[in-house]
């Protein structure tokens, strides 16, 4: 059996053992329930999602924990943000016109095609940038932060600014689900209305992701269950509670919130080495059957292979051990405008090392000669 090489960080991160040692301790000795009990082990754990609460804000500067709601992931997040704006007043009987762009992955523009948004694409430049100066009318403007094809971040703070010179009240909604990997988040200065993000592209587990609300007072939830209520108060009616709590109907993915905070530790501490990714790109780029996308100092590695399609040249590089990801990447719009049924991608995390880049290299040539 080969090693493995596991150059797929950017579809999930493998776990650091800080992460697993921590859920695996609330597992065996600190389980219990959150936001229900009163005896002092719950009352714990209320304390330990408190913190990781806190400890998440402070990681992507927002005013306070109540801005930070826990989802089950990037796409929970999306998904939500949508439902609450699209049942805004203003919205209910004319859904809003959402600003999209091809970099989007599919979590971040389907929902708002699926509830019925008018949509407004805005045009990229040859590089996959945004073009600025033509930035349509949106009551919705949704960014992707950095494309999980083309890995360059965008200037969110620009791009908000921009929408809004065109709609003073346009909602932001801003997908960092590949960004938060590689770049700090600033909540506060960006002044984006939704973030999103999973944790288990930055080292925590799945089933568990962020959604920042810059007002949550301005939104009513979207699911509905217990720990949301503070008080009932006749047949059909009831007293909710403040943020957070109002968005966190039922259970929340507690095992996964504990290692949370630990994932963003060891984040913060080890980024992953990009020098990989240059590396790979100066070798694979002197094969002339690699087609390579993305610019050298990206955070990926994208490329086609001329003359073999992209799932057989994930098959056969898997065979001999190497983890890559193959296919549209779930970002099927960009393929579109690229003309490709599909790309290859590399990606690295902190645990990846020069050797890793170098049996890659010799394994993708042994493949495509
Ligand atoms: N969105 C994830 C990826 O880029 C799964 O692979």
């Amino acid at each position: 059996m080969n090693k493995i090489i596991y150059l797929d960080a950017a579809a999930s991160a493998l776990k650091p053992e800080s992460v697993i040692r921590a859920e695996m301790d609330f597992l065996q000795n600190d389980y219990a329930n959150a936001g229900r009990g009163i005896c002092a082990r719950a009352a714990a754990v209320d304390e330990k999602i408190m913190d990781a609460r806190r400890q998440v804000a402070r990681f992507i500067n927002a005013r306070a924990s109540d801005n930070i709601i826990f989802t089950s992931g990037a796409t929970d997040g999306l998904n939500r943000a949508m439902r609450m704006i699209y049942s805004m007043p203003e919205f209910t009987a004319c859904k809003p016109v959402v600003a999209v762009s091809d970099l989007d992955h599919h979590s971040a523009r389907m929902p708002w095609i699926a509830g019925g948004a008018e949509i407004a694409v805005c045009p990229l430049d040859s590089g996959f940038n945004y073009d600025m100066d033509n930035i349509p009318y949106a009551d919705v403007f949704v960014i992707t932060a950095m494309s999980n094809v083309i890995g360059m971040p965008v200037l969110v703070a620009d791009l908000i600014a921009a929408a809004r010179k065109k709609n003073p009240n346009v909602i932001t909604v801003v997908d960092v689900a590949q960004y938060v990997v590689h770049m700090p988040i600033d909540a506060g200065a960006w002044g984006a209305d939704f973030i999103c993000f999973s944790g288990h592209k930055i080292g925590a587990d799945t089933g568990v992701g962020v959604m920042y609300i810059k007002n949550p007072d301005l939104f009513y939830p979207d699911k509905f269950g217990g720990g949301m209520v503070n008080k009932i108060t006749g047949a059909d009616t009831w007293v909710l509670n403040d943020a957070p709590e109002k968005f966190e109907a039922g259970t929340l993915p507690l095992t996964q919130i504990i290692g949370f905070p630990v994932a963003i530790d060891e984040l913060v501490r080890y980024r992953p080495d990009l020098n990989l990714i240059k590396y790979m790109y100066d070798k694979l780029s002197e094969n002339p059957r690699i087609k390579i996308i993305t610019p050298r100092d990206s955070t990926l590695l994208t490329f086609y292979i001329d003359g073999m399609h992209a799932l057989d040249f994930g098959a056969s590089v898997g065979a001999r051990g190497l983890c890559l990801r193959v296919g549209n990447m779930c970002a099927g719009w960009l393929h579109k405008l690229m003309n490709l049924t599909g790309t290859a991608r590399i990606s690295v995390g902190a645990w990846n090392t020069m050797d890793d880049a170098k049996a890659a290299v010799d394994i993708i040539n042994s493949v495509v000669k």
